[in-house]
């Protein structure tokens, strides 16, 4: 990423990382970015760094704006590795008056890198911080994603750097919301908000509100990962505002692992069921797809119909790792119903009820499973299964 000015006096320095396709399992297809900002003003200010082995490119394009060690002040938002990995190498280089962080980053980082001489100077939300001609107001947002996370903004150029929240992982040579495909760009952001944020949704909405009441003047939202908000600011501010009250579409998941097709056959059978009413259906093979874009499609459905042949007693070992996961997300206002075939002893089914309960989703259906193959009765039990939630989805939205 080459620097960039954003706003006057603040560039765009960050890095891009086009080869990445895992960050801690999750699968960032397009790779992503690790944003940082340079303010230059009386006080020079480095809103924060990136992932270790990007510094080079932070420190190039620092470079082509200021001699790195003229950074007056350096702003941790979020202490994870990913926008801290460098950070111990560019205060040495950088020796900076104030390392600028929360009470919870403070504590953070002295986990992480053991530094307790380092400049600290810790904020509270709604403290502000003057770099010459501009302001710096910031707001923590603890559990948003972390405990040390917070926001800082710059007052008079209306521009939020937002850590984690409302970015996505793409890597892209564009900066701007209006220089990318929206919809590629509206689905990053969903898979991101459900892979990351999910967990916190009622503080997410609680901020929402914070944020509309402050009403600030907001011109630029920056986060720490993906694009620059821009023109689009409403449609990211209503996206979240969806994905936080749990609000879904008419649309119904088979999400399903199969060990000899039986349970195949079943998830086309629910299927058939499902096609007689009005709902979008997505099918799901948990062996050709990863769990952290499976669960980018479990945001936005009212229904998701769960299926495992039972293997040693459990479930099949991509549902395992699927329900697992999806568990730790904390999805919630979705109906829920469990299949699936077995040899001798058939728990999945039971086993996948069980944890749908533990997640309160609103389990709709007993659950179905057959030994081995299905019968055709037991098939046209799966269609009216089918036919039941999908007359249920239906009649949500009517
Ligand atoms: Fe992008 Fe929570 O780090």
């Amino acid at each position: 990423m080459a620097k960039r000015e954003i706003a006057k006096g603040i560039y765009s320095v960050g890095a891009v990382d086009w080869d990445i396709r895992d960050m801690h399992g999750y699968s960032t297809n397009r790779g992503t970015t690790y944003n940082a900002f340079l303010i230059v003003d009386d006080k020079i200010t480095l809103v924060d760094t990136v992932k270790h082995h990007c510094m080079d490119q932070l420190l190039a394009n620092i470079r082509e704006i200021v001699d790195p060690e003229k950074i007056d002040y350096i702003i941790s938002n979020h202490i994870e590795m990913d926008h801290t990995g460098c950070l111990p190498e560019m205060m040495e280089i950088i020796k900076p008056e104030k390392l600028i962080c929360s009470m919870m980053g403070k504590k953070n980082l002295l986990d992480h890198f053991h530094r307790e001489d380092w400049p600290y100077e810790v904020v509270k939300s709604n403290h502000e911080i003057s770099t010459g001609t501009k302001t710096l107001q910031f707001l923590e947002t603890r559990m948003l994603h972390w405990p040390d996370s917070m926001f800082t903004y710059v007052k008079e150029d209306g521009l939020l750097f937002s850590s984690d929240a409302f970015g996505e992982h793409m890597a892209s040579s564009e900066l701007f919301d209006e220089e990318v495909d929206f919809d590629i760009l509206m689905y990053e952001c969903a898979k991101y908000y459900a892979n990351i944020l999910y967990p916190f949704s009622p503080l997410v909405n609680k901020l929402m509100h914070t944020v509309v009441d402050m009403n600030l003047d907001l011109k630029m939202i920056a986060p720490d990962h993906g694009i620059i908000w821009q023109k689009h600011i409403p449609e990211i501010f209503a996206a979240y505002q969806r994905w936080s009250s749990g609000e879904a579409k008419k649309r119904v998941l088979v999400i399903y692992e199969t060990m000899w097709e039986s349970t195949r056959k079943m998830a086309y059978a629910v299927n058939h069921g499902l096609q007689e009413h009005d709902v979008s259906i997505s099918m799901i093979n948990l062996k050709n797809t990863h769990y952290s874009d499976v669960v980018a499609e479990v945001l936005n459905a009212k229904a998701i119909i769960l299926g495992s042949s039972t293997l040693n007693n459990g479930m099949l070992p991509a549902m395992n790792t699927f329900i697992y996961y999806l568990k730790g997300l904390k999805p919630f206002k979705k109906y829920a119903a469990a299949f699936g075939s077995f040899g001798w002893s058939g728990e999945a089914v039971g086993l996948l009820n069980s944890l749908c309960t533990e997640m309160k989703l609103d389990l709709v259906e007993d659950g179905i499973k057959t030994k081995f193959v299905p019968k055709e009765e037991i098939l046209e039990q799966c269609v009216e299964m089918g036919r039941r939630i999908g007359a249920k989805v239906a009649e949500d939205f009517r």
